[in-house]
């Protein structure tokens, strides 16, 4: 691994990977190429904008001449794919471009993985391509079940890495990980919504009773992993990346308000998500029998993320000020709310 190529670096999760992936190794360039949709931010990368061993490329994975022209220019001997679609509640309003980006962009970066015959081509997944796991854990060979439009983008897009690895021989790893909590989160998943509304004393709209369950771990933990599969993991594998623990949204919005000093009277319950997915749980002892365990529990994973935000308004005040991020939010809350 000489030459990285991160798609979707400028995101969440692939802007944490390159910060952490830049101070952890001084002997790989890191390439981000990111279309900079709503949820690619180039403040993400600003901590690394003058490290010489890395360079941005705006582009669209679907495009594969602006793939191939980056893959030459830069002589790319691994691919990280996090860029796609992420939201399951913009995938129930508008699901085409998930459909576009997480399948067919997948496909794109496969095709020139095998044209210029790449050391690694790692697809970052999710645990929701599991559907709703009521009892037990996930294991990686566990049939997908998937439930929303983002899963089964996501799920199409694992079925297609495997592809490329049964028929073309194509060095592919896939991870898939639970929900991820920390910096750079955009302000519409449910941890920086609850933790910039509280911030702000306004309500934090909590779907249907409170009791699904998610396995939040902290990016970097999950980052770590992925580093850890791209070393020591095997061509055509599949690995769960988690703590292994869950916690209900309403256990959560406590947390916060307890952290931020706030009354629990902000909570405010609203219509449920159609198809919510009761439980996510995943069985992790493949990835840890690697050597990677996570470093943060749910408490100290959600108390560095509170803290980061109270730390960083200067990042998220600008876009939940912004008029798309603001019509978003009407559009998705607007009327929802339900008396307990
Ligand atoms: P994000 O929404 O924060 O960022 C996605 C990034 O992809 C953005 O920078 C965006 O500009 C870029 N992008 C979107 N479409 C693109 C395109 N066509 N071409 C190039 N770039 C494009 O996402 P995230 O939360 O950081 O998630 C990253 C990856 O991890 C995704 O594949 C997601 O499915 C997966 N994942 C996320 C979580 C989570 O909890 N956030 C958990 C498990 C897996
Ligand atoms: O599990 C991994 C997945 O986690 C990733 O693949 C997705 O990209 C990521 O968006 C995330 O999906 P979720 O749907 O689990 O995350 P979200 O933050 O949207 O919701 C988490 C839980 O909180 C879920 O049970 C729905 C609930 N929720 C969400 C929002 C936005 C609320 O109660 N209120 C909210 O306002």
């Amino acid at each position: 691994m000489k030459n990285l190529l991160v798609t979707g670096g400028a995101g969440f999760i692939g802007s944490n990977f390159v910060h952490m992936m830049l101070e952890r190794y001084n002997d790989i360039n890191v390439v981000v190429f990111d279309k900079l949709t709503y949820a690619g931010n180039p403040d993400n990368l600003l901590p690394v904008e003058n490290n010489p061993h890395y360079h941005f490329v705006q582009g669209d994975i679907c495009d594969a001449e602006a793939v191939d022209a980056a893959m030459q220019q830069h002589n790319i001997d691994t691919i990280v794919n996090f860029a796609a679609e992420t939201h399951v509640d913009r995938s129930l309003m508008e699901p085409g471009g998930f459909i576009q980006t997480d399948v067919y962009g997948t496909f794109v970066l496969l095709e020139a993985a095998k044209k210029y015959q790449i050391e690694r081509y790692h697809q970052i997944s999710t645990d929701e391509v599991y559907g709703a796991v009521l009892t037990g854990r996930s294991v990686e060979t566990d049939r997908l079940h998937t439930r929303s439009p983002y899963s089964a983008a996501k799920a199409g897009a694992d079925l297609m890495c495997l592809a490329y690895y049964t028929s073309f021989d194509l060095p592919v790893t896939i991870t898939r990980g639970s929900n991820n909590i920390g910096p750079y989160q955009y302000p519409e998943k449910v941890v920086p919504v609850f933790v910039t509304n509280a911030i702000d004393n306004k309500p934090l709209p909590l779907y249907g009773d409170g009791m699904q369950m998610r396995d939040y771990q902290y990016v970097l933990d999950h980052c770590e992993g992925i580093d850890m599969v791209l070393r020591k993991g095997q061509p055509g594998e599949i690995y769960n990346l988690g703590t292994g623990v869950e916690s209900t949204n309403i256990e959560l919005a406590h947390l916060i308000l307890k952290l931020l000093g706030k009354p629990e009277s902000l909570i405010q319950p609203i219509t449920d998500r159609p198809g919510h997915d009761r439980r996510y749980a995943l069985d992790c002892s493949k990835i840890k029998a690697l050597g990677w365990n996570s470093s943060h529990n749910f408490e100290q994973a959600v108390e560095a993320t509170v803290k980061w935000y109270v730390d960083n308004e200067w990042w998220w005040r600008k876009i939940k000020d912004g008029r798309h991020y603001q019509e978003y939010y009407r559009r998705q809350y607007a009327g929802r709310e339900v008396t307990p």
